[in-house]
């Protein structure tokens, strides 16, 4: 009956003003297309009821929102509240009544005797809750996941120093890493570079550089500098790097080559030899690969013609 308060002042006050646009007669096809979405169960039993009340008290636009609304009620739990239409209904005398002091009709059936025993949740309310708890759960997971993304990785990711280990290390991993074989470190997304080993393993020779100092190495980022994929092993064939997304080739140091769309070499990492003889690799700073400049602008030609690529 919690509808009976709100709407029988509105009542009242129809009998003396003009009524608003809310409050003019809806037409009664709209009417009947209302109370046919209401669950069959509710239109059997209250169905003549309700249209008697609409007809009687020239439902109005603001009847009609009450309708639609009572509807999605009944549709959610058909067994709490009855169409609010008729819950107001209960409450306010018809148009036609002689005066409005007179006693309310109650309606002819009971609220209280179907709502939920105390203590326990109805269905609309759980659903409305349940409803509530998923959105507040996915706006944390957005909340957090944006915050994640953003926040700034300068200890464990790129942006930060790499202590890769000594060059001793580095081939207890990689023993071809002395004939020239870039090395993979994939926390960094690069390739060092032993040079003097890799220019003898291009030109097709058997090479073992052991002990590089630090300008004899190369750390090669393997970010695409076209569009960002990255960038894989050499190839056998060629001993040049060629992109999968694009096929931009860069020679084994780096350098860009005809073929692909790339403008650049590939990007660099500064790298420095520490007093304990590890190789540091300074993420946060960045150098660019040479532009394209043509065949003669390499500071290092394999004997493989300038257009091809790997394949
Ligand atoms: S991303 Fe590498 S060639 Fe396009």
């Amino acid at each position: 009956m919690r509808w009976a308060a709100s709407c029988a002042p509105r009542a009242l006050a129809s009998s003396t003003r003009r009524p608003s646009p809310m409050e003019s007669p809806m037409p009664l096809r709209l009417v009947q297309l209302l109370l046919a979405a209401y669950p069959s169960s509710y239109r059997e039993r209250y169905g003549a009821e309700m249209a008697a009340v609409l007809e009687e008290r020239m439902a109005s636009w603001r009847d009609l929102l009450d309708l639609a609304r009572g509807a999605l009620d009944a549709r959610l739990d058909p067994q709490i509240d009855p169409p609010r239409v008729l819950a107001a209904a209960a409450a306010i005398p018809p148009a036609s009544a002689p005066s409005p002091a007179l006693p309310v009709p109650r309606a002819p059936y009971g609220v209280v005797a179907s709502a939920p025993p105390t203590g326990e949740l109805s269905r609309r309310v759980f659903m409305r809750r349940m409803l509530a708890a998923g959105v507040g759960l996915l706006s944390l997971e957005f909340i957090a996941g944006t915050l994640a993304f953003t926040w700034p990785q300068v200890r464990s990711g790129l942006g930060g120093k790499f202590g890769l280990g000594t060059p001793a290390d580095i081939l207890a991993i990689q023993p071809s890493w002395a004939e020239g074989w870039p090395y993979p470190y994939t926390k960094a997304r690069l390739f060092l570079i032993n040079v003097p080993a890799a220019k003898e393993l291009a030109l097709g020779h058997q090479a073992s550089v052991k002990s590089p100092s630090a300008d004899q190495l190369l750390a090669l980022w393997r970010k695409c500098p076209h569009l960002g994929c990255q960038i894989p092993q050499l190839c056998e064939s060629l001993k040049r790097f060629t992109c999968n997304c694009h096929q931009s080739t860069y020679n084994i140091l780096g350098e860009k080559l005809k073929t692909g769309p790339a403008a650049r070499g590939m990007d660099r990492f500064e790298v420095s030899i520490g007093d304990d003889g590890g190789i540091v690799v300074d993420s946060s700073k960045v150098t660019a690969g040479a532009p394209n400049l043509g065949p003669d602008a390499l500071t290092f030609k394999d004997p493989f013609p300038w257009d091809a690529a790997c394949h």
